[in-house]
């Protein structure tokens, strides 16, 4: 939810900081802080974006070449200076920046207040900025002890950076729930949340596991558990180039990545459909190939835009793989006694794979025997390791908080799965088969020919950018597209919107159209067209304003509709990576229109570590 950065070497570290804060800041902007450590520690932090902390530390002592910094995504304490990290520890001995959420915070907080301790702030950190300085002081150990006694007393997730003032020129870290990659360079380390903010420097990287803790000097980097076993740094080569971080000519993320998309689907798809189209191959899925072709059952689990995307996923797994499915909200489904056993498989789908109730849920499954399958976009992340097999979506580092091209790529992925389990459960005819895998090939031509009228698309925009209200309606497999489309309209531009099935319009929801209510109709699909255009009849003759989505070519609808946007004819199985391009361009629009910041949008962050 927050964004840790550190450094330890010989370059001057706020520059390194500052840099490596603002490309973390898509995962919270409620407020930003550094620690720069000189001798003394220097604190400076706000409430606000990394660039007020700029302005804030500008005529300020900003030497040092050790130091660590935060951007924060509020859960304990409102967004303002003293709730901003790093956090210090009331004598001044300890300073720490947390990513997650102490569970057990308000016992010891109340502990500590007993022993004397007083707190500055409303945040769970500074309670354990606290805990670790009582431990030092009172039983006389080292830093990094202080810090595994503490970090065995505390309840719930943490991704942290330490330091102390009297061992200085060091950085303790440690992660449990929430990730911290190390960057491995030449007389100096980096740290970070992800590795966005060390590419640049080295493309070594260890990645923390659970419940591990490093002690960092600039030459030295020692690692070990929480119980003082020492462990050997399993250091990797990262495949993140700048290019992947930088925005280039786009003026935001959310619009390069939905421009990307024709790439990334293709990537998702590289290496593993055969040359001649006849079969689809994920190597991911082998060692578990036996229980999905038995699978009786499955449950999908996923949150937000992941949770649409396995929405999809149920029409095609149904359709193609002829296997009954579920998709369940993680954060409901981890709060109850799901019925499950070892014939069940459970598709966990998450972008970051970091998500905490998505992680719950796969750790309430993990007790059940059922087989889990995890569908993740960053490689090394937690669900990656936490599943019995997984799917790469390889999208590439999505930094826009609005989920886009991950949205697709998981489709992609859940569509090569239908395709496969249904060949080898030999419920889908060869033919078939070999067509929708043609289709899938050629969605990236298609979605590069969408991308093209991204200019016409902009111009509706226009037309309602000062909507107060919208509704996205679909049928089949566009029902989800439309949840979608609704989401990403009111999360950027803060225009409230709802997605509903075609059908259930009439059970409540067209009470709402008016003249003034625009409606996004969804009708590129053969199978429910007629009856699409009998429910975009019924909202015309309520005077509803309807954007259509349409095959290229439609005639009917062009007449009924009062603006349409054409989209490559395509078959049905294929027509959601299609027919959500237009809904993407068209919230981007409406959004930079209504002058909303659109890669960080007010109250989101984009992974979501905490419940
Ligand atoms: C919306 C969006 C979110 C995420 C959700 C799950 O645009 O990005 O709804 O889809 O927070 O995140 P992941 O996929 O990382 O588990």
């Amino acid at each position: 939810m927050c964004g840790i950065v550190a450094y330890v070497g010989e370059r001057t570290a706020y520059p390194i900081l500052i840099k490596g804060l603002q490309r973390l800041e898509y995962r919270g902007y409620d407020s930003a802080g550094i620690a720069l450590l000189n001798g003394s520690t220097h604190v400076y932090k706000c409430k606000g974006k990394v660039r007020d902390l700029e302005e804030l530390s500008k005529d300020q002592d900003i030497s040092g070449s050790v130091g660590m910094g935060h951007t924060r995504w509020a859960t304990h304490g409102a967004p303002n200076d003293l709730n901003a990290h790093p956090h210090r520890s009331m004598n001044g001995k300890f300073f720490v920046v947390h990513n997650g959420i102490i569970e057990n915070y308000a016992h010891l907080r109340k502990e500590l207040n007993n022993r004397g301790y007083r707190f500055e702030s409303e945040t769970d950190t500074e309670v354990l900025a606290n805990l670790i300085e009582n431990i030092y002081l009172e039983q006389a150990v080292s830093a990094e002890l202080a810090v595994r006694l503490a970090l065995t007393r505390v309840v719930g997730a943490y991704g942290l950076v330490i330091s102390c003032e009297d061992e200085p020129g060091q950085l303790i870290a440690a992660r449990k729930g929430s990730p911290l990659v190390i960057g491995v360079g030449e007389n100096e380390y980096f740290l970070a949340s992800d590795a966005t903010p060390i590419v640049e420097y080295t493309d070594q990287v260890l990645y923390l596991k659970d419940e591990e803790v490093a002690v960092i000097r600039r030459d030295q980097l020692d690692l070990k558990n929480l119980h003082n076993d020492s462990k050997t740094p399993d250091i990797q080569k990262i495949n993140l180039s700048i290019d992947h971080i930088d925005k280039g000519d786009y003026a935001h993320f959310m619009l390069k990545e939905i421009h990307e998309q024709a790439v990334t689907i293709r990537d998702t798809f590289r290496g593993r459909i055969a040359m001649d189209e006849s079969k689809v191959f994920l190597g991911g899925v082998l060692d578990v190939m036996p229980q999905l072709i038995k699978a009786k059952r499955i449950i999908i689990v996923a949150c937000g835009t992941s949770w649409h995307a396995g929405l999809v996923g149920e029409y095609l797994l149904e359709q193609y793989a002829r296997i009954p499915v579920e998709v369940e909200y993680a954060s409901e489904f981890r709060y109850r006694d799901p019925i499950l056993d070892r014939d069940d498989l459970v598709i966990a789908i998450s972008q970051s794979g970091e998500t905490a109730d998505t992680l719950a849920a796969v750790r309430k499954v993990r007790e059940t025997g059922a087989t889990i399958l995890g569908i993740c976009n960053v490689a090394g992340s937690s669900l990656s390791r936490e599943t019995d097999a997984g799917v790469y979506t390889h999208a590439g580092i999505e930094i826009g908080v609005a989920s886009t091209k991950a949205f697709t790529s998981q489709i992609t992925v859940l569509t090569m799965l239908a395709l496969l389990l249904g060949s080898k459960r030999q419920v889908l005819s060869s033919d078939t088969y070999r067509e929708l895998i043609h289709e899938l090939i050629q969605v990236p031509d298609k979605i590069e020919e969408i991308l093209r009228s991204e200019k016409a698309i902009a111009e509706i925009a226009a037309v309602y950018q000062g909507a107060t209200n919208a509704l996205y309606m679909g049928r089949g497999l566009l029902f989800p597209v439309a949840l979608e489309g609704a989401l990403k309209l009111k999360e950027i531009s803060y225009i409230h919107a709802e997605g509903y099935p075609a059908a259930e319009m009439k059970h409540g929801p067209i009470a709402l159209i008016d003249e003034q209510m625009p409606v996004v109709a969804l009708a590129a699909n053969d199978q429910s067209y007629e009856k699409m255009v009998s429910n975009i009849q019924e909202v015309k003759a309520r005077k509803g304003k309807v954007v259509a989505v349409v095959s290229k070519g439609d005639k009917a609808i062009r007449k009924m509709a009062d603006h349409v946007i054409e989209i490559p004819d395509c078959h049905e199985a294929v027509s959601p990576l299609l027919a959500v391009i237009p809904l993407q361009i068209l919230s981007y629009h409406i959004a930079v229109m209504r002058g909303c910041d659109v890669d960080q949008p007010r109250n989101l962050a984009k992974s979501v570590t905490v419940e």
